[in-house]
């Protein structure tokens, strides 16, 4: 049975018991204001613009981005080869600041925040899954998952208890004292979905997390996300080219050439037409199930 985040929050003392300031509103309160919102937005995004490279290798990546990540909610982003995902979800984790553009996560502006605010913020409130597991291969499951307890401030029994229920979340409890080494890619990157929510994000961003797997582990991540953003006090949106993974998603987001063309909830798409406008009901439909062989 998976763990609720205020499950999680109990054993989890020193980040309450951890100093203020006016960028670091205090943990239980942040976490108990997103838990009201469950079903609402959890991360919020407007007019993201991103230009990388310089003189006449400049490209823009991203052009205007309006996106709202609700709680309890598995949000996939599909799109083609160089569309602007990974850039994307590196902004919206606070890894990559935006040219221009707004983003609050947790009811927490990025406004005005430097590279360490940034990154304290990341801290609190966002895990990654990437499609290499970046596991240490000289620690152990429970040691790769403690070692990011450390780096937000948790560490001792309470990381050790801390970690125990993560693996216990993801179904690795029996995998507990292995080296990445000894597992097998599903096993290595539930440990990795185990350490990302390690401290209790608001916010799962996974970068094709199944492009690795085979076809049966692919649907087991997914499956795990996917149980895992029923937590009504998180969002998980997770990069993919797999259709297999799609009967798992709650909406999903279509990106091509760094602007969003679609926007579809399961069982009520909407999408943005040539125009702009949102499309509604069939007329969506239609265009997502022609959209979506092309994709
Ligand atoms: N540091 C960089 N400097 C210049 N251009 C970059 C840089 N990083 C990415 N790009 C370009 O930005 C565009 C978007 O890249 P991004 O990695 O976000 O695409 P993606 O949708 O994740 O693609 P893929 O599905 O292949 O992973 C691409 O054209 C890429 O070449
Ligand atoms: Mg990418």
């Amino acid at each position: 049975m998976l763990l609720t985040t205020e499950d999680m929050m109990q054993s989890h003392s020193a980040e309450d018991a951890a100093p203020e300031s006016d960028i670091r509103p205090p943990r239980r309160d942040a976490r108990r204001a997103a838990g009201k919102s469950a079903g609402n937005t959890i991360l919020r995004a407007g007019g993201i613009e991103k230009v990388l490279g310089t003189g006449v290798g400049e490209i823009r990546v991203l052009k205007g981005i309006d996106v709202e990540l609700r709680a309890g909610e598995l949000t996939l982003l599909m799109g083609p080869s160089g569309s602007g995902k990974t850039t994307l979800l590196s902004i919206l984790g606070c890894i990559l600041t935006p040219t221009s553009g707004a983003l609050a996560i947790a009811g927490q502006s990025t406004a005005g925040l430097g590279p360490e605010g940034l990154a304290d913020l990341r801290r609190r409130h966002v895990g990654f899954v990437f499609q290499s597991y970046n596991l240490f291969p000289t620690l152990t499951a429970t040691q790769n998952i403690m070692l990011a307890l450390d780096l937000r401030g948790i560490t001792g029994a309470d990381a050790a208890q801390y970690a125990a229920r993560a693996l216990a979340e993801v179904g690795l409890t029996h995998r507990a004292e292995a080296f990445p080494g000894q597992m097998s890619g599903g096993e290595k990157q539930r440990v990795a979905i185990a350490r990302a929510l390690a401290g209790s994000p608001s916010v799962i961003l996974a970068d094709e997390p199944t492009a690795a797997l085979d076809s049966e582990n692919g649907k087991g991540v997914m499956a795990l996300l996917a149980e895992v953003a029923k937590d009504k006090s998180r969002a998980v949106l997770a990069v993919t080219h797999d259709h297999r993974t799609l009967a798992y998603a709650d909406r999903i987001i279509r990106i091509e050439d760094g602007q969003i063309v679609a926007d579809e909830r399961a069982g009520n798409a909407s999408e943005k037409g040539s125009n702009g406008h949102i499309l509604e009901g069939d007329e969506a439909n239609g265009r997502r199930f022609r959209r979506r062989s092309r994709i």
